[in-house]
């Protein structure tokens, strides 16, 4: 018996990254996952490495009938939603008298809105079949603190760590246990770009930046995606039935409160 025989998970921003580690975990532990990522090439690329327990979704989480429409097709998929994890999120990073108020517009709309609308629409989903679920949010250790060039991310994921508190207390009613993974630097696309983005700003060769934080993690180490795996199948797991509005971090000991 697998730790998730049998139930239907929807992963955003799937296609690569951590979201493709959790989704090739998740099949591996026995359940039925939709890779919803914007990127729709991608999603079915993914998809297909995975196999047969695996599809592709069109997800634009910052489009309400785009996220209904998601949620329908898992639930004709796989006859119902059992785990979200709201994994999609956009990073960038200016000092803070060049924010714009695109950058500032565009991070919310993605990392808050499209984290609260997609649970919105799961918890709608698993009220109505009445057999709890989860979800899980992806919080970052720049939502634990400030940093100086990322004001934005980190109010963004400030406010991911805030909502899984308020969603946590209100859902657990119904069943649904919501929680949070925060991360500390995970290697792969994402941080390529925040390696480029910062020695624009810090005037650092490329990868400088990537050392120097992989350097810093007490573990010795930048994490990977699959270094955050287990964590996802824990909080899905019935192991974490009692486990309410919490932030998990894992980070190889980058922050430790
Ligand atoms: N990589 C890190 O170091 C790190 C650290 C802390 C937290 N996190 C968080 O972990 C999560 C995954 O990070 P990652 O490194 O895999 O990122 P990534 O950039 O590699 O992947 C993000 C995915 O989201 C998709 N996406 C973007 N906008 C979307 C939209 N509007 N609708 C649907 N999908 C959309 C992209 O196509 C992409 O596949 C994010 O929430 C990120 O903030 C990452």
């Amino acid at each position: 018996m697998k730790r998730l025989d049998g139930k239907s998970a929807l992963i955003t921003g799937a296609a690569r990254g951590i979201g493709k580690a959790f989704a090739a975990r998740y099949a591996a532990e026995g359940a039925t996952v939709a890779i919803a990522d914007i990127n729709l090439a991608g999603a079915e690329q993914t998809a297909t490495e995975i196999g047969s327990n695996a599809y592709a979704v069109a997800l634009d989480v910052t489009d309400q009938a785009s996220i209904d429409a998601a949620i329908a097709t898992v639930e004709q998929t796989a006859g119902g939603l059992d785990i979200l994890i709201n994994n999609a999120a956009l990073f960038d990073l200016a000092p803070t008298v060049e924010i714009s108020r695109e950058s500032w517009s565009r991070l919310f709309d993605i990392n808050v809105g499209g984290t609260l609308f997609m649970l919105q629409a799961a918890a709608k989903s698993m009220i109505r079949r009445g057999r709890g679920g989860r979800i899980i949010n992806m919080a970052s250790q720049a939502g634990r603190r400030g940093e100086a060039l990322v004001g934005v991310y980190c109010a963004t994921k400030a406010a991911v760590i805030s909502m899984t508190q308020s969603a946590g207390l209100d859902l657990i009613r119904h069943g649904i246990n919501v929680n949070a993974i925060s991360p500390g630097v995970v290697d792969g696309n994402h941080w390529d770009g925040v390696d480029a983005l910062f020695a624009r700003y810090e005037g650092l060769r490329p990868g400088e930046k990537k050392a120097a934080v992989g350097a810093a993690v007490p573990f010795g180490r930048m994490g990977t995606a699959d270094d955050l795996t287990g964590m996802a199948v824990f909080l899905a797991s019935p192991d974490a039935d009692y486990i309410v509005a919490q932030t998990y971090n894992v980070d190889g000991g980058n922050w430790t409160s």
